[in-house]
């Protein structure tokens, strides 16, 4: 489950007391242009489609990234830990650990001695990962984290004096605007010691075709899990959208690296939030922006490596330069 960087806690909207959902979608779509954040993707149906969209051949990251492991895994390991050295493998976001449980296999095969400590706020996926891990990995050493990212590096870093290697796979950085993405680098580097490391996940700029096939599938995937967002206001803030009068949208520009999603009212309509007493208005081909998905260059990563006080120490990348996992240590 994606990270919710505010807390989940009621806020009061006239008499009512409403969830940060409903007050993130109230902000968002009373403005112009209209958005709602992409982390409200990831609700139990969202996450079952991310899950088919993973395994799709257009969506090459999951595979890339995989690959990288399979093939590089061993020295990346290597640079974890010294040997005979303790460490707290930490893992913002970790979901099912498909890629993961790859790098864990190779430290164990390497007898590194290790904590790892998964962190993610939905308690259901950080029970169903460590029952999974106990039955596949038997005997390694599992603390599941269930709270936000922070907590558990201030958590960690009160309690011993490891070195800790945090890891924050997948594309999810660039779903970051540079600004949030500067943000979480330099909390990272401000709750962690000299000398700890980040291996950081990112999608490369590549050929466009490549990449917009990826969020614009002809298996209609990528459109069904934008378009859960407005089934999710449905369900939980009893709003009446039409799916049908909507459809996803999304394109690749260049300069800046970001693909941009959309969904866009094919008609002029008013939408009712029954929970929240909330109406909407949509004008004929209005839409609201529901993602970023930034990809970056190596020069990019590294100046943000450099302007957060990390060194950058290896770039590990698949075959056709798709994919990037990064090393960094704070300096
Ligand atoms: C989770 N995140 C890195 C994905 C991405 O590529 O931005 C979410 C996604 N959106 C559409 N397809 C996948």
């Amino acid at each position: 489950m994606k990270q919710t960087l505010s807390p989940a806690v009621p806020y009061q909207k006239k008499d009512l007391w409403i969830s940060q959902f409903a007050h993130d979608v109230t902000l968002g779509l009373s403005q112009h242009p209209k958005s709602v954040p992409s982390r409200y993707f990831y609700d139990k149906e969202g996450d079952k489609i991310f899950q088919q969209i993973m395994n799709m051949p257009e969506y090459y990251i999951t595979s890339c990234e995989h690959d990288i492991f399979m093939q590089q895994g061993k020295k990346m390991c290597q640079v974890f830990h010294e040997p005979g050295e303790t460490f707290n493998l930490i893992e913002f976001g970790a979901g099912d650990g498909y890629k993961t449980k790859v790098l864990l296999k190779k430290l164990l095969e390497d007898e590194a001695d290790f904590t790892y400590n998964p962190v993610d706020i939905s308690k259901n996926i950080l029970e169903e990962l460590n029952t999974n891990l106990k039955n596949e990995l038997p005997g390694m050493k599992v603390r599941p984290l269930n709270m936000e990212y922070f907590s558990a590096l201030s958590k960690l870093s009160e309690l011993n004096t490891r070195r800790n290697v945090v890891l924050f796979l997948g594309a999810n950085i660039g779903n970051f605007s540079r600004e949030a993405a500067g943000n979480f680098l330099s909390r990272i580097s401000w709750y962690c010691k000299p000398g700890d490391l980040l291996l950081l996940g990112a999608d490369l700029k590549k050929d466009p075709q490549i990449i917009s096939l990826a969020y614009n599938d002809p298996h209609g995937i990528t459109a069904a899990f934008n378009l859960n967002l407005l089934q999710r206001m449905n369900r939980e803030l009893g709003a009446d959208f039409d799916t049908n009068s909507f459809v996803h949208h999304t394109f690749y520009e260049p300069q800046s690296g970001e693909v941009l999603s959309y969904l866009v009212s094919l008609r002029r309509q008013t939408v009712r939030f029954a929970h929240i007493n909330m109406e909407v208005s949509f004008e004929a081909f209005e839409s609201i922006h529901t993602e970023t998905s930034r990809k970056y260059s190596l020069s990019e990563l590294e100046e943000l490596a450099a302007d957060q006080g990390f060194e950058v120490l290896e770039h590990f990348s698949d075959e056709r330069n798709y994919f990037v996992d990064s090393l960094w240590k704070i300096r």
